[in-house]
């Protein structure tokens, strides 16, 4: 064994170990949430905790007290205690619920601070021709909403302030239906394959939602893991990657890590904090890939 490898192996678990270490510290005092449109956020509410503010993204100062210890119900969200957790949830995250949620205790010293940023959703779904497909609105009102549908030889409108548009074009008179959670487009066939974004008020990507067709659906009950990350709108590559990966290990684990990865609250990993420290480059490595050429 050589002297260089050995010492450079130690160099590695030491910058591990404080990348590890450091994670944790910022976790603790400040942490980052990225969530996709629609998603979830949860936030737990320690005991010392008596009032959550909220300061929108691009704001100094809070704007709202979404809740105060002894309310029964929050002025936004809502709070659940099971046992002695009690944690405040947001059922559906919105480009307006981007920015700080602070959590203040009895003397009004911060607590906690959790940063949220919002993420455009992104679905891919197989349609057999016939079916239906359902646009899911994300959480946003769909008086807010616009839905743009970008096929092989087409750009179009769908529907403009949740209403339909584009009536003009035949293909489409009477085959969008607004819901009130949801677009459907009735009854679909080779030409609407393609992407469906949609957009908020302020022309914000809510969602891309990219469908195929398909001759038919796999049988659900061949492997429901893979038909539920589907669901989730999770590209059938990662899943492919993940099933390798996860199949050796025991199925009890399988279960529980599906469950959870998803919400994946609280990750220090799942902020822009960087990249879990899983893998460390050797001493004169570059720690960033470099940038893509230019086309
Ligand atoms: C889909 O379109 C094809 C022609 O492009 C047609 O033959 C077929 O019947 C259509 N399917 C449905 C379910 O409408
Ligand atoms: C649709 O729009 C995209 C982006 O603006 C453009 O690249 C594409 O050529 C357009 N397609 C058609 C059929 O107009």
């Amino acid at each position: 064994m050589n002297g260089k490898s050995a010492f450079e192996m130690l160099g590695c678990v030491v910058v591990l170990l404080g990348a590890i270490l450091s994670a944790e510290c910022f976790a603790k005092n400040d942490l980052h949430e990225r969530l996709a449109h629609g998603r979830q956020l949860k936030i737990f509410l320690p005991k010392t905790s008596e009032r959550l503010e909220f300061i929108p993204a691009g704001q100094s100062v809070a704007s709202d007290v979404y809740w105060e210890k002894g309310q029964h119900r929050p002025k936004r969200g809502s709070v659940f205690t099971t046992g002695s957790d009690r944690r405040w949830t947001l059922d559906k995250v919105t480009y307006a619920d981007e920015g700080t949620y602070i959590q203040k205790d009895f003397w009004q010293k911060e607590v906690s601070s959790v940063k949220v940023a919002v993420t455009p959703r992104h679905v891919f779904t197989k349609c057999v021709a016939g079916e239906d497909l359902s646009v899911s609105l994300e959480g946003i009102e769909l008086s807010d909403a616009t839905l743009r549908f970008s096929g092989e030889n087409i750009n179009i409108t769908l529907v403009r302030d949740g209403a339909p548009v584009g009536l003009d074009h035949l293909d489409y008179h009477d085959r969008v239906r607004p819901q009130h959670t949801r677009i459907d487009i009735r009854e679909v066939n080779t030409t609407d394959v393609g992407h469906y974004t949609l957009l908020d008020r302020r022309d914000r990507v809510v969602s891309i939602v990219r469908m195929e067709l398909t001759d038919h659906h796999d049988s659900s009950g061949g492997n429901p893991l893979l038909a539920l990350l589907l669901l989730m709108g999770i590209p059938a590559g990662i899943c492919c990657c993940c099933r390798k990966k996860i199949f050796k290990k025991k199925a009890t684990y399988t279960s529980t890590t599906l469950q959870t990865t998803p919400v994946g609250q609280y990750s220090p990993a799942g902020g822009p904090a960087g990249p879990p420290p899983s893998y460390q480059p050797g001493p004169g490595e570059p720690t960033v890939s470099p940038p893509p050429p230019l086309p």
